[in-house]
C-alpha cells in the first residue's frame, strides 16, 4: 500500500510505523487510522517480523489526539463508527502476537495516549507528556482510555487523569508504570531498536506465547489463564526452540534460535 499519513519499513525483522503528520503533531485523522489498520495487518500476515516499534514524527509530538478538525463533525452515529473503528484497529495491535514498543517521543495526548496503551510497552523521551483532555473537549476518551488506563496504572490514578485532562510528565509517566523507561530524545528510538533486538535474540515461539499467556489476563479468571499458561507452555515443549535453548544451556553455551 502506497501509505500518506504513516511511514513504514522493516528492517532486520523488526516494523517501524511512524505516524507522519508533523504539521498536525501526528493527530489520527480518519485516512491516518485506516493507514495504520492496513499496517498491523500487513504486520499479521508478515511472518518475518518480529517486533513493531511505533512512534510520531518529529520532535514534538508522538500523536496529539484524534484530529479535532474531523470530531467537530461527529454526530451520534458516526461517533459511535469513529470509535469502534479505533478500537477495532488499537485491539489488533494489543492482540498481535508480536511485541509493539511504542516509542513516546513527545505529546501522547487523547487517541495518542489511547494508541501508546494498547502497545505492550512503552519508552518514553525526556519531553514526553501523556494526557487524556478529552473532558476539556466535551468528551470522553473513546480508543480505549477509560479501559486500559486504570489496567495499566491504578484506577484512581487513571481517573484523576482522564477526570482533569491533567498531562503527566515523562517523568512522573515512569513513576506510576505508564512508561517502562525515560530516555533522551535523541537516543528512543535506539534504545527502542535495542530493546527490540534483545527480543530477537531469544527463541521466537516463547516470545509469542510469552505474549499470548500474558495478555489472555485481560479476559480470563486465574483458573483459565493458568489452564491457559499450561496449554501454552505444553506447546513451546513442542518446539526446536525448546531443545536448542535447554540443550546450550547444558552445554554451557549461547543458544542458536531459528528465525522462523
Ligand atoms: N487535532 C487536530 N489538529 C491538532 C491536534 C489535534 N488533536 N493537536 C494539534 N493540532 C494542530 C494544531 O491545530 C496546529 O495546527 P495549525 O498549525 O494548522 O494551527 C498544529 O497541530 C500545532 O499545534 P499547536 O496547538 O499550535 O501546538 P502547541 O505547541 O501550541 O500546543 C498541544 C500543543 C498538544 C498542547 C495542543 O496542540 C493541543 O492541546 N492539542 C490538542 C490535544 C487534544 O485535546 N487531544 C485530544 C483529542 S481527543
Amino acid at each position: 500500500m502506497n501509505y500518506q499519513n504513516i511511514l513504514f519499513e522493516i528492517k532486520n525483522n523488526i516494523a517501524l510505523i511512524t505516524i507522519n503528520r508533523p504539521d498536525k503533531l501526528n493527530a489520527l485523522n480518519g485516512k491516518t487510522i485506516d493507514e495504520l489498520d492496513e499496517a498491523v495487518k500487513s504486520i499479521k500476515n508478515n511472518p518475518d517480523i518480529f517486533v513493531v516499534i511505533i512512534t510520531g514524527s518529529g520532535e514534538k509530538a508522538f500523536v496529539a489526539g484524534a484530529d479535532i478538525s474531523e470530531l467537530n463533525k461527529l454526530d451520534v452515529i458516526s461517533a459511535k463508527e469513529f470509535s469502534e473503528k479505533g478500537n477495532r484497529v488499537f485491539r489488533a495491535i494489543e492482540t498481535l502476537d508480536r511485541p509493539v514498543i511504542a516509542a513516546v517521543n513527545g505529546f501522547a495526548l487523547g487517541g495518542g495516549c489511547e494508541l501508546a496503551l494498547a502497545c505492550h510497552i512503552r519508552f518514553a523521551s525526556e519531553n514526553a507528556k501523556f494526557g487524556q483532555p478529552e473532558v476539556n473537549l466535551g468528551i470522553i476518551p473513546g480508543y480505549g482510555g477509560t479501559q486500559r488506563l486504570g489496567r495499566i496504572i491504578n484506577s484512581s490514578r487513571a481517573l484523576e487523569m482522564i477526570l482533569t485532562g491533567d498531562m503527566v510528565s515523562a517523568e512522573e509517566a515512569y513513576k506510576i508504570g505508564l512508561a517502562n523507561k525515560v530516555y533522551p530524545q535523541s537516543e528512543l528510538l535506539n534504545k527502542s531498536y535495542e530493546f527490540a533486538e534483545k527480543i530477537l535474540s531469544k527463541g521466537q515461539q516463547a516470545i509469542r506465547f510469552a505474549l499470548k499467556a500474558v495478555k489472555a489476563t485481560d479476559n480470563m479468571s486465574l483458573a483459565e489463564g493458568l489452564n491457559y499458561e499450561a496449554s501454552l507452555f505444553a506447546l513451546v515443549c513442542g518446539t526446536d526452540d525448546f531443545k536448542e535453548g535447554t540443550a546450550a544451556f547444558l552445554e554451557k553455551r549461547k543458544p542458536d534460535f531459528k528465525h522462523r
